[in-house]
């Protein structure tokens, strides 16, 4: 695992972003892996400006969505389907067909997982996936306990997740239980992870993430059993981080990143 500190928030969802752009410019058919969350509204953004400024093709890439909850039809505002069109899709010049979100609405939703994880390998598997943390250290929707080798499924969320979303969907109440996730052992599949955490209320959970012990009770620690996993975070969430000094030092001097340095 590398982990790559940022001076702020603009400057990691940036170097992200870059990252994902150059992706798609080396092999313009990625299988892109997407995240949703208020840490990759950003991102997000940036790649729409850049489609625009710059003219990145997105017209070849095919992109299978994390996860989403159960009981929300997509044209639903805070579906995962809708917040990804509205944010992304709708703004680049990807075909819509070729963008996959599990179906939460599915009659069988074992069967909708089953499907799901039957098309990343149809396609031959994620090349690069984005990921976000959340306060409880899932990534995707693997909450505390989910086996590390976990495939795509149904999961109950906890109390935290509920309170975490809940003034998006204007009240607790209004947050569905359960989600459809990628599994922990989906995610580890992917050739490469990228995942992005800013701000100081993450500062604890990243930090438990990534320099403590591998443990399903913070799924997010799993990643140190991916092969090639970036963490980028801004200096706010970095800031309970034992090895920053060290992080920080190959930014600055490895030449993989030599390129990046001068454009963030
Ligand atoms: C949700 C998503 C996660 C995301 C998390 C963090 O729970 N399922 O994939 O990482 O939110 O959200 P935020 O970026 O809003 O902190």
């Amino acid at each position: 695992m590398e982990v790559i500190i940022q001076k702020d928030t603009q400057a990691a969802a940036r170097l992200v972003a870059l990252m994902i752009e150059k992706q798609v410019r080396f092999n313009p058919y990625s299988i892109l892996g997407l995240a949703t969350g208020r840490t990759m509204e950003i991102v997000y953004a940036m790649l729409a400006d850049g489609h625009k400024a710059k003219g990145t093709d997105f017209s070849l890439v095919r992109t299978f969505n994390l996860d989403e909850y159960v009981g929300l039809p997509a044209e639903n505002e805070n579906s995962y389907r809708s917040y990804m069109n509205r944010r992304l899709f709708g703004k680049i010049n990807i075909d819509i067909r070729n963008t996959f979100i599990p179906n939460g609405m599915a009659e069988d939703l074992h069967e909708e997982c089953s499907r799901y994880e039957r098309q990343i390998k149809h396609v031959g598997g994620i090349d690069m996936q984005l990921l976000g943390i959340g306060q409880d250290g899932h990534i995707g929707f693997n909450e505390p306990l989910s086996a590390l080798r976990s495939i795509t499924r149904v999961k109950a969320l906890t109390p935290e997740t509920i309170q975490q979303n809940g003034p998006l969907f204007g009240g607790f109440d209004l947050v569905p239980r359960r989600a459809i996730t990628m599994g922990v052992g989906t995610i580890l599949e992917t050739t490469r992870c990228l995942m992005l955490v800013t701000g100081g209320s993450k500062a604890n959970i990243l930090r438990k993430a990534i320099e403590g012990p591998i443990s399903s009770m913070v799924t997010a620690s799993a990643l140190q059993l991916h092969p090639h996993c970036t963490v980028i975070c801004d200096e706010a969430a970095a800031a309970d981080l034992e090895g920053g000094d060290y992080y920080r030092w190959i930014f600055m001097n490895e030449p993989e990143w030599e390129d990046y340095r001068n454009l963030c």
